[in-house]
């Protein structure tokens, strides 16, 4: 386990300058032979004929009416205000709509964070969320541990704060890991980062498909805490790509808005109205996520399980995907390359999320449970499985 990694500076900034993004890669090196998909974090999509079933009077009025003009750059008032909704004491005001969690992720970041900044990175995070940080500033990173179910050492965070750090980013509930922050560790991060007068932004997408229900957002906790969100993951809804930014300090969300300007004017119409139903109905929507992860959390554990000498499989984190380790001779990124290969069945290593800012354990895997359709995917899983190790004795697939 590497701690704060300071050294990772000079890497990180080269390898965003290059503005790779491995895990796009690897989904658009393997695109043509993909016919079985367990790489996809996203939930259950639904179509737009289910939204409107469910729309109510007032939703269906605006949808049979919606301008397809430029709309307003902050988000529909009314837009904002469901979303405000979902937090405590926040109003309209507190909330930047914009297309796309990732949008507004980055309008944050490029509002928050100035060149001469250091900023602390808790790994592994999305990548595009890491690049943009590492963009902007010096970085450190600080790694969740594997050998303590993905739990962010407080201290190891305290040893990275500099004069002039401003910001800590994260990602929990976790992707890929699945770790989530309990009350007591949210409430420690909240205490470090409120002494330091740090902002801590953190990317809250997963956490309706958190295994234990998930923490509290952090804008609720922390009156410097910016919670990204939006309705591409539990809500199974990327297409209408709408995210936000919520947060209790206007003058943040005027500097995010100033920067999403020069991005993109406003949200689509269409796509406002929608993510209005389906905030209407999210208590619903996320049961359905929910029930379909956990149901395929026990038909891959039952899978897993008759290949111990491969597999170590976790208790469900997330419901929207596992993190087993692969002990195969070969190693994760052989195996995964092999299925892709063999059963055009995609499957993401770790390395995917590897950092340069502090070490990401190389032997996992992260498979997409979120979807309905993931039976066959499975059954994929399961036959390549017994053809590439018949005696189920740990022979790895040679890619
Ligand atoms: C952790 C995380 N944040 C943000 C995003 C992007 O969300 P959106 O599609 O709403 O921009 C992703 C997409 O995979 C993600 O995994």
């Amino acid at each position: 386990m590497s701690g704060p990694a300071d050294t990772g500076e000079a890497a990180a900034r080269a390898s965003s300058a290059g503005g790779s993004f491995p895990l796009a890669a690897f989904l658009s090196r393997w695109a043509d032979c993909a016919v079985q998909d367990l790489a996809a974090s996203d939930s259950q999509t639904l179509p737009l004929s289910t939204l409107l079933r469910y729309a109510g009077a007032e939703d269906l009025r605006r949808w049979h009416g919606v301008g397809l003009g430029y709309a307003d750059p902050r988000g529909a008032p009314w837009l904002r205000s469901a979303i405000a909704g979902r937090y405590e004491a926040l109003g309209t005001s507190g909330v930047l709509a914009c297309n796309g969690a990732q949008e507004a992720m980055a309008c944050v970041l490029r509002a928050a964070l100035r060149p001469d900044d250091h900023a602390i990175v808790v790994v592994p995070i999305y990548g595009p969320s890491e690049l943009a940080v590492t963009s902007l500033c010096a970085t450190s990173g600080v790694a969740l541990d594997p050998d303590r179910s993905w739990s962010l050492d407080l201290h190891r965070v305290a040893a990275a704060i500099r004069p002039n750090t401003r910001l800590v980013l994260a990602n929990f509930p976790n992707s890929p890991t699945g770790a989530s922050l309990d009350r007591a560790a949210l409430d420690g991060l909240v205490a470090l980062c409120r002494r330091h007068g740090l902002w801590l932004v953190n990317d809250e997408v997963y956490g309706r498909t958190d295994a234990r229900g998930g923490a509290a957002p952090v804008v609720d906790r922390y009156e410097r805490g910016v919670s990204v969100d939006g309705l591409s993951k539990g809500f199974g809804l990327p297409g209408l790509r709408v995210g936000w930014a919520a947060c209790r300090d206007e003058g943040l969300l005027d500097r995010a808005m100033a920067q999403k300007s020069l991005l993109s004017s406003c949200l689509s119409g269409p796509s406002e109205v929608l993510a209005h139903i389906a905030l209407g109905m999210e208590g619903r929507i996320t049961a359905l996520s929910r029930s379909i992860g956990r149901r395929n959390h026990r038909r891959l554990r039952a899978l897993l399980d008759r290949f111990p000498d491969l597999f170590e499989a976790d208790a469900p984190a997330n419901l929207a995907f596992a993190f087993p380790r692969f002990r195969g001779a070969g190693g994760a990124v052989r195996f995964a390359e092999a299925l892709a290969r063999q059963a055009g069945l995609l499957v993401p290593p770790s390395t995917l999320w590897r950092s340069p800012l502090a070490q990401v354990p190389d032997d996992r895997l992260r498979i997409g449970l979120g979807r309905l359709g993931s039976g066959p995917a499975l059954a994929a899983l399961e036959a390549h499985l017994i053809r590439s190790a018949p005696s189920r004795g740990g022979a790895a697939c040679t890619g």
